[in-house]
């Protein structure tokens, strides 16, 4: 499942959507507990339609949806037992959660679940007011790491046995507190589930965040995540949306180097995913099912090309080139290569490109005194492609003898 369900949508969906400022507005803006969970009784998301989320995420190419569960305000989006700060105690008083999961169990889609460790709500959580945690204290608070975790084991519980085939468990916020028996439990109530390294163990798969990787391969399960705005993950009125270029040179660039991504949006008071995003995602799905076979190949290194910052992926007798951040000119020399690809294909618009053996004077940045043989490939739109990643396919009859070998190297490097 890891390996073949590689693109999901993360949906940060919660009270804090009500004012529109920051997932965490408890702890980033210091809104104290009791005006914060006034939102229980405001909030009453008439336009949640989980039909129009699943939709758009298979129109969009997503394998699969990440759903918080439970942020770090300790809200519930589920109908839990185990208290009454959940989305069935709003006007709306409906379980979001499981009609979301009927959705995408409906629709082939994936379903992984978001949940939070520190829990400012909770009064067992054991708050030291450290990383992620409010300052504030309340009468109410009984810290109790103990009580805590039993009450995180209950709930875990009833995530993964009431809402259907959860592919993925995403812990966030690692506590210091090591307990192999969670993630114990997590496998024993759905085998065969991956779970990230954010939780009470190290779990199967690590998960770098808005950060922009080097161009090695993953040695480990990894599944990248950044959110299409800058400042926050949950719905934020007034953010400042990432460009096609930033989404699509991060897509392509984590993916390319064998992790998982997952892209994440956040819905509105209302439940509605807002145009301005849904624009993003749409445009992003439409680049992404265009390269998606460059993404899905295999990293391989060719040194040559590594040389030049640009990745490879190979798949058959395909070998891809990924350019991140744009092409700095409409054409480029390849060293290594003996024998000319069938053909050379921009995948982003299906363009063919011109392909010839040259030998030529120049070959990274200096003037030569001697000429080397290379593949030159080039016409391609460079401007008209400068808003997204490009991926160029070229096809060899036989890419073993296409290529000489000592440009090839053993290709995995550890991060
Ligand atoms: C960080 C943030 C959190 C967000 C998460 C997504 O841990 O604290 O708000 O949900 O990243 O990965």
């Amino acid at each position: 499942m890891f390996k073949t369900k590689r693109f999901g949508m993360f949906i940060h969906w919660g009270l804090y959507a009500f004012s529109g400022l920051h997932e965490q507005e408890m702890y980033r803006y210091g809104v104290a507990s009791k005006d914060y969970e006034k939102y229980v009784n405001l909030f009453n998301p008439t336009d949640y339609n989980p039909k129009e989320w699943v939709s758009l995420a298979k129109n969009c190419g997503f394998d699969y949806i990440t759903f918080t569960t439970k942020h770090h305000d300790g809200f519930c989006m589920w109908d839990s037992k185990f208290t009454d700060y959940k989305i069935t105690n709003t006007p709306y008083g409906k379980d979001v959660l499981k009609m979301l999961s009927e959705e995408c169990e409906k629709h082939g889609i994936g379903l992984s679940l978001y949940y939070s460790v520190p829990d400012w709500h909770h009064p067992n959580y054991p708050n030291n007011i450290g990383h992620h945690e409010i300052s504030e204290r309340r009468e109410s608070d009984r810290p109790d790491e103990k009580l805590y975790i039993e009450y995180v084991r209950n709930q875990i519980t009833e995530l993964l046995t009431g809402y259907g085939k959860i592919q993925s468990f995403f812990w966030d916020i690692p506590p210091k507190t090591r307990d192999k028996s969670l993630n114990e439990l997590i496998r024993k109530l759905q085998p065969g589930i991956y779970i990230n390294n954010r939780g009470y163990d190290e779990g199967d798969f690590s998960t770098p965040e808005r950060t922009s990787a080097d161009g090695a391969v993953f040695e480990g399960l990894t599944e990248a995540c950044d959110s299409i705005g800058e400042q926050s993950w949950g719905y934020r009125k007034n953010e400042d949306y990432h460009s096609m270029l930033y989404l699509t040179s991060a897509i392509d660039r984590y993916m390319a180097m064998g992790a998982n991504y997952v892209l994440n949006v956040g819905p509105d008071e209302k439940g509605r995913i807002p145009e301005v995003s849904e624009k993003i995602l749409v445009r992003v799905g439409d680049w992404y099912k265009k390269v998606k076979e460059a993404l899905f190949a295999t990293p391989v290194k060719y040194e040559a090309i590594a040389k030049k910052g640009i990745l490879t992926t190979q798949s058959e007798n395909a070998l891809y080139l990924h350019f991140q951040g744009g092409l700095a000119s409409n054409g480029f020399c390849l060293e290594g290569f003996k024998e000319m690809p069938k053909y050379a294909l921009v995948l982003n618009n299906g363009q063919k490109l011109n392909c010839v053996f040259e030998k030529m004077p120049m070959l990274y940045g200096g003037q030569g005194t001697s000429l080397a043989d290379v593949l030159h490939i080039n016409g391609i739109d460079a401007d008209g492609l400068s808003s997204q990643a490009v991926v160029i396919k070229l096809e060899f009859e036989n890419i073993e003898s296409a290529v000489d070998t000592e440009f090839v190297s053993d290709n995995i490097r550890i991060l």
